[in-house]
Order: C-alpha cells, then sequence, then structure tokens
C-alpha cells in the first residue's frame, strides 16, 4: 500500500507519520494517536462528533484527508482539557444536562468552545444558529442550548 510522509502538530505536539492517502483525520486521530476524544458518527460530514480545529477553524475530520492537513495545527477535545473556557461549558452541559450518551458531546463542546470564543455573549437564537452543524440524536437539544446560554450569560 502507498504511504505518504506528514508533518503537522496536534494538540501543539509534533507528528510525523507516513499515512495512506485515503486515511482521514480521525481515523489517524483515533487509530494511530489514540485522541478518542474525536468521535465518528456518519463520516459523511453531516452529524458534527467529529469536530476539531484545524489552524483554529472548527472542521469535520471525517472529511479532511490526514494527507491534506500536512503542515497544519490542530486540537482536538483532549487538547483544550486545561482551557478554562471548555472548562465552564463542560461544567454547564453537566449542570443542565447536556448529554445523554455523550456521542455528540465531543463535537457539540468544540463547536461550543468556538463560538463563545469568537462571541462571549450570543442569545439563544444565534446559538441554535451556530451549533446547528452538531446533530444530537438523545437531547431534543434543550439541555445543550440552556448549557451553552449558560455560559454566555455568566461572566469569566
Ligand atoms: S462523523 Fe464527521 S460529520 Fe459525522
Ligand atoms: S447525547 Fe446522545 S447523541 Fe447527543
Amino acid at each position: 500500500m502507498t504511504t505518504m510522509p506528514i508533518s503537522f502538530e496536534v494538540n501543539a505536539q509534533p507528528v510525523s507519520a507516513e499515512v495512506e492517502p485515503r486515511t482521514h483525520l480521525a481515523d489517524f486521530l483515533r487509530e494511530s494517536l489514540r485522541l478518542t476524544a474525536t468521535h465518528l458518527g456518519c463520516e459523511h460530514g453531516v452529524c458534527g462528533a467529529c469536530t476539531v480545529l484545524i489552524d483554529g477553524q472548527p472542521a469535520r475530520a471525517c472529511l479532511a484527508l490526514t494527507v491534506a492537513v500536512d503542515g497544519a495545527q490542530v486540537r482536538t477535545l483532549e487538547g483544550l482539557a486545561d482551557d478554562p473556557l471548555m472548562s465552564r461549558i463542560k461544567q454547564a452541559f453537566h449542570e443542565h444536562h447536556g448529554l445523554q450518551c455523550g456521542f455528540c458531546t465531543p463535537g457539540m463542546l468544540i463547536s461550543a468552545w468556538d463560538l463563545l470564543r469568537r462571541e462571549p455573549a450570543p442569545d439563544e437564537a444565534r446559538i441554535r444558529v451556530a451549533m446547528s452543524g452538531n446533530l444530537c440524536r438523545c437531547t431534543g437539544y434543550q439541555g445543550i442550548v440552556r448549557a451553552i446560554c449558560a455560559v454566555a450569560q455568566t461572566p469569566a
């Protein structure tokens, strides 16, 4: 099988590897780096469970070929473990029942973090639009939206 060399950063750590051109980033993160917070749902770019940050922008790791992120900076939920804003969002999801099975949760947390980093005080309508790329099969979204509203309405 043909492989290609890649070098990029994951959670501020340099990574170099030989990968098959067809390997998508989510598989590489999960199977080669054991960063399993990045979940795979649809693998078609629809559900948002695989959302990570590529060069600071939210992106579907199931749609990004690993060879295409050569030279990029990738951040996963593991890389935000000590981030104060992410800690507040996680606590709010816990308090407001923002998760049930938890399958969508890593992608939800990344999208919520990206929204609140760019817009610290969005209203509920804005939150619903910003989170519309992340699907949840369990919660009915109410708790998720309440959690993000709670962070938006509480000064850091
Ligand atoms: S697994 Fe990537 S969008 Fe669903
Ligand atoms: S909590 Fe189960 S899919 Fe969202």
